[in-house]
């Protein structure tokens, strides 16, 4: 009961775009708690919010200006607390997103440390010289392309950004950094959120001196070559760890209940493991391998058995299809077929440990086609349509009448909405066989056999695209996810959830046939 998160459902909000409050077209923390019940009838048992502090929101909120607050178009603190306290009364936990990698520029801590090189926060973010004149004092590439390094006019020297211009990089070899965090940590967890979101958590702690990233080798990851190096020296540095001890050991002073589950965007399963140390670092370590790999079934069961091979002992693995900085799994895994959603969502649940789900994927929503026009996200601005986060970050789908149940009638909402006459969440609950049952069933049927939520995994077979996976003793998973219709052999028992609902109840006696894009879990009868 403690560790809690160890097979738990989450629920991802992106909190401007769940449920706008106050008619002004963005969404806001009361519309959250007002949404509550829907969580609760779904079933999940945590949500995390992505980023509420106050901002300037040139990255939408990760880019924080004072970590112990609320953001105005969100709330007020005392809007946080009503929905920590409506969510414990649910038996939904709040879990925040933290940005510790950097701040905004316009917090205070960044505006008295470029006001003078002796000032008391200067050296809690990361300085350096010119080696060339006018050049920065490294290659260091942004995540968002580009110099890594910003000069301060000011102060008359180069700051790190690892992002934005306007996100300067903290420095985490500073003790009061530290420091302050764990005041942080505190803050919030006194209280009652349940734990955090870690962002960019591969990312935090950089070179002491400094070096040059390398260029990338044939082999490297893709995003390696759009940059041109590999970022050695300024990711995933062996040094992070220590702060994850340092954290885990924070929240279990706590309780074992605090979570902590880090966006860990590294290239392999290897590197990731690193983050659970011990089972004394991260409690879950967001696997990107497998939420970025193409939705096949040989590549998504090879990932899957390798990360169970590599989990540290006693270590749970999280699974995730969709995210605010990717395209949503509809349209991404999916390409835009319902069943093939389906079968996304039936593998995400049916898998061994933690889940968590976007909002919008319980009704299949897919990306929304964003006019360039209303784009607001810089880094879909200058980059779409190889990256495009607006696509995914389109308000809730409530209803199919004007404001879609998410703001007043007639106000525009901060993005425009998707298709709302074909995903949303009245015509769904309406309908026994749609896709929001389907997840809501799936959530019930975890409930209600505990070994879909911590029995093994067992790779059955991968052929042809389709994907069989034991759990426990009994229970079967199939997807089909190739072109032809395919036979999961050996499974005798009943149907206990299809992606074709008509199939529930079915018995199956040696062999089932399911079509392309069909999944089913099947309940075994063991023998004797
Ligand atoms: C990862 C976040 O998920 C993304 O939205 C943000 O732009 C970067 N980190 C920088 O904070």
């Amino acid at each position: 009961m403690s560790e809690w998160w160890r097979d738990a459902v989450c629920y991802q909000i992106y909190p401007r775009s769940y449920m706008d409050s106050n008619g002004d077209g963005v969404g806001d923390l009361p519309g959250i708690t007002s949404r509550l019940d829907h969580l609760q009838w779904l079933g999940v048992e945590c949500i995390w919010l992505s980023p509420t502090f106050p901002s300037p929101n040139e990255d939408w909120g990760y880019d924080v200006a004072d970590y112990y607050g609320v953001h105005p178009d969100l709330g007020t603190l005392a809007d946080m607390d009503a929905l920590i306290e409506a969510g414990r009364e649910r038996g939904i936990r709040i879990v925040l997103d933290l940005v510790p990698n950097h701040t905004s520029a316009a917090h205070p801590w960044f505006q008295d440390a470029r006001s003078s090189r002796t000032s008391e926060h200067r050296d809690w973010y990361v300085w350096g010289d010119s080696k060339v004149e006018g050049e920065p004092p490294n290659n260091w590439t942004s995540s968002f392309l580009g110099s890594a390094w910003g000069y301060d006019e000011g102060a008359g020297q180069w700051y790190l950004h690892n992002f934005l211009r306007g996100q300067p990089d903290l420095n985490w070899w500073n003790a009061d950094v530290r420091d302050e965090f764990d005041r942080i940590y505190r803050f919030w967890f006194d209280r009652g959120v349940a734990g955090f979101r870690i962002d960019v958590a591969h990312m935090i702690i950089k070179d002491k001196e400094l070096r040059d990233n390398p260029p990338p080798e044939d082999s490297d990851f893709l995003l390696d070559h759009i940059r041109g190096q590999v970022p050695l020296y300024n990711s995933n540095r062996p040094e992070v760890h220590e702060i994850y001890q340092r954290w885990r050991a924070l929240a279990e002073d706590y309780d074992e209940s605090k979570m902590l589950v880090g966006e860990t965007f590294v290239p392999s399963l290897d590197q990731l493991m690193a983050y659970y140390g011990q089972g004394d670092e991260l409690s879950l370590a967001f696997n990107f391998p497998f939420l970025t790999a193409p939705f096949e079934a040989d590549g998504l069961c090879a990932l899957v058995e390798r990360t169970e091979e590599l989990l540290p002992n006693g270590c749970v693995p999280v699974w995730t299809g969709s995210n605010h900085d990717m395209s949503r799994l509809p349209t991404r895994w999916a390409g835009g077929a319902p069943d093939r959603t389906r079968c996304a969502l039936l593998m995400l649940l049916a898998l061994r440990g933690a889940v968590f789900l976007y909002y919008g994927d319980e009704v299949g929503l897919p990306d929304t086609d964003v006019p360039l026009d209303r784009l607001l996200d810089p880094v879909t601005i200058k980059l779409q349509p190889v990256l495009n986060r607006d696509a995914a970050r389109t308000p809730m789908q409530w209803e199919a009448s004007d404001g879609a149940g998410f703001t007043t009638p007639g106000v525009e909402p901060w993005l425009p909405f998707g298709d709302v006459a074909a995903y949303n969440v009245a015509s769904q609950r309406d309908d026994r066989s749609s896709t929001l049952h389907f997840v809501r069933d799936l959530i019930a049927l975890r409930r209600e056999r505990p070994e879909l939520r911590t029995g093994a995994y067992t790779t059955l077979y991968s052929r042809d695209g389709l994907w069989a996976w034991r759990r426990g003793d009994s229970t079967v998973s199939a997807v089909n996810l190739g072109e032809s219709a395919a036979n999961v052999d050996g499974a005798r028992g009943t149907v206990l959830i299809g992606t074709d609902r008509a199939r529930d109840g079915e018995k199956v006696d040696g062999a089932l046939r399911l079509e392309p894009n069909e999944g089913v879990l099947v309940g075994e009868e063991l023998s004797s």
